[in-house]
C-alpha cells in the first residue's frame, strides 16, 4: 500500500499520531547524474550493516577502503544530502528543527531481500528503534528515508506503536527498580513543561528502549499475529516516522539513505504522543492514553 501526503492535518500532528508519512517525490535535492552513479557503485568494508556518517563530527566508516578522493567524495555527497534534508526539515517541521540533534546518517547499499545476519542487527523483523551510536536520552528517533534506488521500490511492513506494545509486554521486559520516578509520572511532566526544561538525562531510558528493540524481533505476536501495513516505496519517493514509536521491518530494497533527528518530547505538538511520555506512564504503571 502506498499513501501520499494529501492529508489535511499538519505533518507534525500525522507524525505524532504515528503515521508514516510519505513523499511521492522526495522533497529536497538529491545526488543525479554522475554523483548518484558514483554512490551506488560504492560497497561495504565486509563488516558494517551500512555506511554511516556522523554529520555532527564529520566521522563516517562502514565504506570499503578506497584511494582518500574517493573517500572525500563519498562523505561529501551525504553530507550534502544531510544538509539539503536539513534544510527542508527547517521549513516543513520548524517545531523539530529548532530542538533536535543530528544523528547519524546510514546509507544502505546492499539488498535487504534474503540478507543473512544476526537477528538482533536485522531490520527485516518488526521493531521499535533504539539507540544506536548515540543516546537517545529520552529524545524520540524522527527518521527521513529516500528511496534513491532509480529503478528499484523499497519495501516495509509496519506493525503496532510503542504504547501498544509496552501494554502487551511491560512485565517481561520491566527490570525490577528501573526508571521508577521520584514523584508521579504526570506531575514531573507539568512541572517540567510548566519551567520549560527536560527532565535528567535518563539512562535507563535508553536501556529499556533497548529491551523493546530486541524482545519484538523475537515476539510471535508482533511478527505473525499483530496488524500489518506493506508499504511499497517507489524510485525518489522519501518518508518520515518516528521510528522509536512505530514498529517497522524492511523486506527488500537497494541504496536508501536516512537521515535521524533526534527529537526531544517537549518539541511535540503534544508531549503525551512522545516515545519518553509513553515510557514515563509505562513506569508509572499505567500506559493507557491519557486524557489531555
Ligand atoms: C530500519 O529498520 O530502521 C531501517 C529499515 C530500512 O533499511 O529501510
Ligand atoms: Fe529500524
Amino acid at each position: 500500500m502506498t499513501q501520499t501526503a494529501t492529508s489535511a492535518l499538519p505533518l507534525d500532528e500525522r507524525l505524532e499520531r504515528g503515521e508514516l508519512v510519505v513523499f511521492e517525490r522526495c522533497p529536497f535535492a538529491l545526488p543525479a547524474g554522475e554523483d548518484l552513479r558514483f554512490l551506488l557503485a560504492r560497497e561495504l568494508d565486509g563488516v558494517s550493516k551500512s555506511i554511516t556518517l556522523f554529520p555532527a563530527s564529520g566521522l563516517m566508516g562502514g565504506h570499503r577502503p578506497e584511494s582518500r578522493a574517493e573517500v572525500a567524495r563519498l562523505k561529501g555527497l551525504l553530507a550534502e544530502f544531510n544538509r539539503e534534508a536539513t534544510a527542508w526539515l527547517a521549513r516543513a517541521l520548524p517545531r523539530y528543527h529548532a530542538a533536535m540533534r543530528l544523528g547519524p546518517l546510514r546509507f544502505r547499499n546492499v539488498e535487504e531481500r534474503g540478507r543473512n545476519y544476526d537477528p538482533r542487527l536485522t531490520g527485516a523483523l518488526l521493531h521499535v528503534d533504539a539507540n544506536s551510536d548515540q543516546a537517545a536520552l529520552g529524545d524520540s528517533f524522527l527518521r527521513v528515508f529516500v528511496n534513491i534506488n532509480p529503478e528499484q521500490v523499497r519495501e516495509w511492513v509496519t506493525s503496532e506503536q510503542l504504547p501498544a506494545l509496552l501494554d502487551r509486554w511491560g512485565d517481561r521486559v520491566r527490570e525490577p527498580g528501573e526508571g521508577a520516578p521520584a514523584m508521579p509520572t504526570r506531575l514531573r511532566l507539568r512541572l517540567g513543561r510548566a519551567l520549560g526544561i527536560g527532565l535528567p538525562a535518563e539512562t535507563s531510558y535508553d536501556r529499556l528502549m533497548m529491551r523493546l528493540h530486541f524482545f519484538g524481533k523475537t515476539d510471535p505476536y508482533l511478527q505473525e499475529q499483530a496488524p500489518k501495513t506493506r508499504w511499497v516505496f517507489q524510485p525518489g519517493s522519501a518518508w518520515l516516522v518516528f521510528s522509536d514509536i512505530v514498529s517497522h521491518a524492511v523486506v527488500s530494497g537497494r541504496y536508501a539513505i536516512d537521515q535521524t533527528y533526534l527529537t526531544p518530547a517537549e518539541s511535540f505538538r503534544d508531549i503525551e504522543r512522545s516515545a519518553r511520555a509513553a515510557i514515563e506512564r509505562f513506569w508509572a504503571g499505567k500506559t493507557a492514553t491519557l486524557p489531555i
